[in-house]
C-alpha cells in the first residue's frame, strides 16, 4: 500500500471521531466576545469589536467578500454545537428549519413559505431560469455584467428549450438610465426580467423596485440575484416587490460555506416548477397514488439536510441585527467611498465604480493604465498582504475590492498607498 493511500484510509476512519471532537471542542471554547454598545464617539472601538467576531487571520487583508465572505465565530459556533448536537442523537434535526427559516426571512422581510434553504445562490438562480418552464422564443432580459451563477441557468435553457437571451450593460450613472435599458428592450415575448442586485464586476446597485414595477405593469417575471446585496445593504423583498429572489449566505452576510435561499412569493410558487423533488417536497401516502407538492417553499427542499448550516446562516444574519444593518451599509459605503477618493487621485488610475450615492456599493473596481490588472492583482498580494479579486468579465481587466464590517479606514489608507506605489505615483 502507498503512503497515500495509507495516510487516506487513516484520515478516513479518523475522521468522523475527529469532526465531533472537533464540533465538541468548537462548543466548549470560549464563547465569542459580546459586542459592546455603538459609541457615536469612539466608532474604531465597535468595529475593532466586530472584527474580533471573525476568526480571519491577520496575516494579510481581506477585500474579496464579494468573492467569498468569511464567516463570523457566532455563525461557526452555531453551526458547529447543532452539528455536535445532532451526532450525539444520530438524528436529523429537521424540525429546527422553521424557527430559522422564520429568522432569515424576517430578516428578508419576506413570508416564511416563500422561503427555501438552497446550497448557494446559484441553485437560487437556476432553480427559477429552469422552472419557469420557458418555451423557444420566449424572451428573457438579465444584465450582461451577471456573474455564472446568475447567467448559466437562462443559457442551459436557452440550450434546451431555444429561449431568447437579451442582455443590457449596466451604467455606474444615473440608475434610471438602468431602467430606461431594461424597457427598452421588452417585447410581447418578454416572459422575465433578471437583474444582478448589485452587479458583480463593478458594485452597480440597481434600482429593483422600479424595474419591479416596470415588470408587473408588463405581466413579466422578475427575479433578482441577490448574491451581493443580502448582508451589505438593508432591503425588504415585500418592500421590493420582486417575484423571486436568490442569495448566498457565504458572501456579506458571514454564514458557513454552501449555504443560501431562495425566495418565490407564495401566491406564485405553482410558476416556478421544483428541478429536483423528494422526502419533505410534497406528500404521497402510498404508490401508487398523486404526488403532491408542499404548499410552501419547502417543495424546493428535498432528502436529507444539513440542519447545522442553516443554524449558521440563522446566527449571522442575528449578528447582522446586533451589528445594525443600516450601520452596516453606512460602514461599507464609507469605507469604500474612501478607497474610491484615494484611488481617484492616483495618477492613470481610473475607478470604475460608480460615485452616484443610489447607486454605488462596498465594492470599488479600478485599473491603472500603467500595469495590467493581473499584475496588480498579484502585487497587491504578495508585496502588501491585501486579497482582492481580479475582474476579468467583459474585458473589464480591473481588481475589484470589497469592504465590509472586518475592514477598518487604516486598511483603506494602506490600499490606496499600495496602488500608488505599485503603478509608480509614489
Ligand atoms: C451576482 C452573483 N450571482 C451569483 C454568484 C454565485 O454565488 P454562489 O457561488 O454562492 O452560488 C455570485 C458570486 O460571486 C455573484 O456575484
Amino acid at each position: 500500500m502507498n503512503l497515500d493511500r495509507k495516510t487516506f484510509l487513516r484520515t478516513a476512519v479518523l475522521a468522523p471521531a475527529a469532526l465531533a471532537a472537533g464540533a465538541r471542542a468548537a462548543t466548549a471554547a470560549a464563547p465569542a466576545p459580546a459586542l459592546p454598545a455603538y459609541d457615536a464617539r469612539e466608532p474604531e472601538r465597535f468595529w475593532q469589536a466586530v472584527r474580533d467576531l471573525y476568526p480571519l487571520t491577520k496575516d494579510r487583508v481581506y477585500l474579496n467578500t464579494g468573492g467569498l465572505g468569511p464567516a463570523s465565530r457566532p455563525a461557526l459556533d452555531a453551526m458547529a454545537a447543532t452539528t455536535a448536537k445532532l451526532q450525539e442523537t444520530g438524528e436529523h434535526g429537521h424540525g429546527q428549519f422553521a424557527g430559522f427559516r422564520a429568522t432569515v426571512a424576517a430578516f428578508l422581510g419576506a413570508d416564511p413559505a416563500g422561503l427555501a434553504f438552497v446550497r448557494n445562490a446559484t441553485e437560487g438562480n437556476a432553480t427559477v431560469a429552469a422552472g419557469l418552464q420557458l418555451q423557444a422564443g420566449d424572451e428573457v432580459i438579465f444584465d450582461d455584467h451577471a456573474h455564472p451563477g446568475g447567467s448559466f441557468g437562462w443559457y442551459q435553457q436557452a440550450r434546451l428549450r431555444g429561449l431568447t437571451v437579451k442582455l443590457f450593460t449596466p451604467d455606474p450613472g444615473d440608475p434610471a438610465t438602468n431602467l430606461a435599458r431594461i424597457a427598452a428592450l421588452v417585447t410581447p415575448r418578454t416572459r422575465a426580467v433578471q437583474v444582478s442586485h448589485i452587479t458583480a464586476p463593478t458594485g452597480i446597485v440597481l434600482p429593483v423596485a422600479d424595474i419591479a414595477r416596470l415588470c408587473r405593469e408588463r405581466g413579466i417575471w422578475f427575479h433578482i440575484d441577490g448574491a451581493q446585496s443580502a448582508g451589505m445593504l438593508p432591503f425588504s423583498l415585500r418592500e421590493i416587490g420582486c417575484d423571486s429572489f436568490a442569495t448566498s449566505g457565504h458572501k456579506w452576510l458571514g454564514a458557513p460555506h454552501e449555504t443560501g435561499v431562495l425566495y418565490v412569493r407564495p401566491d406564485r410558487l405553482d410558476a416556478v416548477a421544483p428541478l429536483l423533488v423528494g422526502a419533505y417536497s410534497g406528500d404521497l401516502d402510498f404508490l401508487p397514488g398523486e404526488f403532491k407538492l408542499a404548499p410552501t417553499a419547502l417543495r424546493y427542499e428535498y432528502g436529507t439536510r444539513n440542519v447545522a448550516a442553516a443554524a449558521g446562516l440563522a446566527a449571522a444574519v442575528q449578528l447582522q441585527e446586533k451589528v445594525g444593518r443600516e450601520r452596516i451599509a453606512a460602514r461599507g459605503r464609507e469605507l469604500a467611498g474612501r478607497v474610491h477618493a484615494g484611488l481617484a487621485r492616483i495618477a492613470g488610475v481610473e475607478v470604475l465604480s460608480p460615485t452616484h450615492p443610489a447607486a454605488s456599493s462596498a465594492m470599488v473596481t479600478f485599473r491603472s493604465a500603467k500595469v495590467p490588472q493581473d499584475t496588480m492583482f498579484s502585487r497587491l498580494l504578495k508585496e502588501h498582504a491585501f486579497r482582492c479579486r481580479p475582474v476579468t468579465e467583459q474585458k473589464i481587466n480591473a481588481v475589484r475590492v470589497s469592504l465590509h464590517v472586518f475592514n477598518s479606514p487604516a486598511e483603506c489608507d494602506r490600499l490606496v498607498a499600495a496602488t500608488a506605489k505599485i503603478t509608480g505615483a509614489a
